[in-house]
């Protein structure tokens, strides 16, 4: 088998725990296409993932995240392309001689099974003895602290509790990769972010890989050592969370995680450090740390995120800075959101952490006031498409 290198898009961006050998990657998805009909539900993704990451899949509904667990797991056959796990050539082997559990969207649970049971039934391919088998639904039922509820019936414990069940039982079999689709989903919002944490402890614990598909980037964001952006059967870009939030590469991740402030400009010139773009609705040029790829004279999208703009009531005077009116704002408590309107007409979302303890007339702005509104060089993103 040859080598293929870690990817390399963020390289320098990559957390600790994701490995950079050259050593073959624990899961590897080579060109790998599914169609249905004439319909392409994958289309053509690359992707490794290493041993230990919890690895999430995002994206809108439909783009194909299930679709691709599918395919890990063994439950639907890839149109081209090969699957690689732990150096083993997946692609023609059936789902239960994969080293790989998957919970499913709708984790139905047995109605009539006791919480035990139904993770002993996770178990029901496994050569056990009966021993070795309570032995092991007892260390599940620790691991996801449910050991007091063993007994129970799905219908007498909690949403979060079931939803712990079904990982238990899909942690029974102890595979090596569990793939998990949209497994908080069902959850409220606490419990959901209670829940993320323990699944990370338990991933910690276990040292299982984990593929976890979500559309909630919040939740990519928490959970996940990397992640990777799909669209329309595509993968748009891979990698850490930070990574893809402060350097995405296409509008259209850059505006589907997290929100953002995106304009039409056009470079003026290029420095080694700086790029100079022409911004009609901000009135006039801007400063932009440069990056590869962009050409002098090229149409491109500034992006700027809320947060990466300071708002203040005298002039900054610094490059970067434009007069608004402030049409709107809410207060949240530890942080405010502007929606400031440029001389163009152009609404501009500001959030601004309120650090220090205000007095009722002591804000920033209020409405209609006017303010001035500026961006580090550093914090503008350029994108080509
Ligand atoms: N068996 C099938 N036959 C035909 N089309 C299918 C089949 N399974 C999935 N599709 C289509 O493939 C596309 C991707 O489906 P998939 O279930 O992978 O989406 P998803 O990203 O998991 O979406 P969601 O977030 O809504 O669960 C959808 O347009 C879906 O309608
Ligand atoms: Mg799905």
């Amino acid at each position: 088998m040859t080598d293929i290198p870690a990817i390399t898009i963020d390289a320098d961006l990559q957390s600790a725990s994701v490995k950079k050998s050259a050593e073959p990657s624990f899961i590897r998805i080579e060109g790998v296409t599914k169609k249905f009909g004439s319909f392409t539900a994958v289309n053509s993704v690359t992707l490794e993932i290493e041993k230990g990451e919890i690895f999430s899949l995002l994206g809108g509904s439909g783009c194909g995240k299930t679709t691709l667990l599918r395919m890990l797991a063994g439950f639907e056959e890839p149109t081209a392309g090969r699957i690689y796990i732990d150096g083993q050539d997946m692609t023609d082997l059936p789902p239960y001689e994969r080293p790989v559990n998957m919970m499913f969207q709708s984790y139905a649970l047995f109605p009539h099974m006791t919480v035990a049971k139904n993770i002993a039934y996770g178990l029901k391919h496994e050569r056990m003895t009966a021993a070795q088998r309570d032995d092991r639904v007892r260390n599940m039922l620790d691991l996801v602290q449910l050991t007091d509820f063993a007994a129970r019936k799905p219908h007498q414990i909690s949403g979060g509790q079931r939803q712990r069940v079904a990982l238990a039982r899909a942690l029974a079999r102890q595979p090596k990769l569990l793939l998990l689709d949209e497994p908080l989903a069902a959850l409220d919002k606490k419990l959901r972010e209670h829940t993320q944490f323990e699944l990370m402890d338990i991933q910690d614990k276990t040292g299982t890989t984990f593929i976890v598909v979500t559309h909630d980037q919040e939740e990519a964001m928490t959970l996940s050592s990397r992640l990777a952006v799909m669209d329309k059967g595509r993968i748009m870009q891979i990698g850490t969370a930070t990574s893809v939030y402060e350097y995405p590469q296409s509008r259209f991740v850059a505006g589907f995680i997290g929100s953002i402030n995106i304009f039409d400009g056009k470079v003026v010139s290029i420095g080694d450090t700086t790029t100079r773009v022409h911004v009609p609705e901000f009135g006039g040029d801007i400063e932009a740390r440069s990056v590869e790829g962009i050409e002098d004279g090229a149409q491109i999208s500034l992006a700027i995120r809320p947060e990466k703009l300071t708002i203040s009531r005298t002039n900054p005077q610094s490059a970067n800075s434009i007069r608004g009116i402030v049409r709107d704002l809410a207060y949240f408590g530890k942080d405010s959101l502007y929606r400031v309107a440029l001389p163009s007409g152009h609404i501009v979302s500001v959030n601004s952490v309120n650090a220090r303890r205000i007095g009722e007339n002591e804000r920033v702005a209020d409405w209609e006031d006017e303010v001035w509104l500026s961006f580090d060089p550093n914090s503008a993103i350029l994108l080509k498409d």
